[in-house]
């Protein structure tokens, strides 16, 4: 049995995936909306609230579970991820967890290479959160002897996941010297490590999941700009960017880090299908 705790975008690539090879696949869903999508990619539809309903309806024995579900947008907890381990404890243990994190519990790293070896340090409320969760699935996985492995995983793209309506609306961004390096990874490719994490990593293992190439993030909106045929959206100095951007960008504007993917590569066997921007991008806007 294979549960995909909330089965969105990349739930729904993974599913797919697992689902041609045959395997039942099971997908949380929080709204009528996202389950209507699922039985295309192959899965079977579970709605609910994860916040808020019982779970009685989840059948967590002996099962792999990939947890994709994001914490709610505020605190600097994850009672999503409290409530998943309760829900195991009444609904029965999974053989082995997944665990879909993100790579901002490393915090501001002032642009070093960083591998999994690194101390997290997050400071963002939305990396708390983050850290949160992490903590609590290892206290779950010592607790009980189920297997859990987290992927820490970097901005998430695809064709149709990236910045085209900011980069139309002139939204500017720093300039290319204060930008911060920030990093990335193909969304096909985090499914494929999404599997690869189920079948082969060594438990308690942590990954970082990123293509291995970062640039700036000016340098990211400029080559998708590029690339689309968009006009390059205009450079303001790091100084004057409160009030110019989102709150939401302002917090990713103070972390920068690089981050090493040679873990997954050496240890997971995976082979990126998009290993730079260039790749992927080359996909969404083929040159004829
Ligand atoms: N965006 C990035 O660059 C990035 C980077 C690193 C990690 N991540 C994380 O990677 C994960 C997968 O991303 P994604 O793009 O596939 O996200 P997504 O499309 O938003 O999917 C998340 C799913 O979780 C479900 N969910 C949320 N709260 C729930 C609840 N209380 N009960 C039950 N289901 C609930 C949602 O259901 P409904 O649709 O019905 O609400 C949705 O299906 C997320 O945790 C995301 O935060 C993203």
């Amino acid at each position: 049995m294979i549960i995909i705790i909330g089965c969105g975008y990349i739930g729904r690539l993974l599913g797919a995936r697992l689902a041609t090879r045959g395997a039942a696949v099971t997908g949380v869903v929080r709204s009528a909306e996202s389950a209507a999508l699922l039985p295309a990619a192959g899965v079977q539809a579970l709605q609910l609230d994860l916040l808020a309903d019982p779970p009685d309806a989840l059948e967590t024995a002996g099962a792999d579970v990939f947890h994709l579900a994001p914490p709610p947008g505020e605190g600097r907890e994850d009672p999503l991820t409290a409530r998943l381990v309760d829900a195991f404890a009444a609904r029965g243990q999974p053989r082995r967890l997944v665990y879909i994190g993100t790579t901002g519990v490393y915090g501001d790293c002032d642009g070093a290479w960083v591998d999994e070896t690194r101390t997290p340090r997050p400071a963002a409320d939305r990396a708390l959160r983050r850290w949160d969760a992490e903590e609590r699935l290892r206290a779950w996985s010592r607790e009980t002897g189920a297997e859990l492995v987290i992927l820490r995983v970097a901005g998430i793209y695809a064709c149709d996941r990236l910045p085209l309506a900011r980069i139309r609306s002139g939204q500017p961004v720093v300039i290319e010297a204060e930008a911060p390096w920030s990093n990335r990874i193909h969304a096909e490719d985090l499914a494929e490590v999404c599997v690869a994490a189920m079948e082969k990593a060594p438990t308690g293992a942590v990954y970082n999941v990123c293509d291995g190439h970062p640039s700036t993030m000016t340098d990211y909106f400029l080559r998708v700009a590029a690339a689309a045929g968009l006009p390059p959206p205009p450079q303001i100095p790091l100084a004057v960017a409160p009030g110019k951007v989102s709150a939401g960008m302002l917090s990713y504007l103070r972390e920068s880090r690089r981050l090493s993917n040679r873990k997954l590569l050496d240890e997971l066997g995976v082979t990126l299908r998009y290993p730079t921007l260039a790749e992927g991008l080359a996909d969404c806007f083929p040159r004829v």
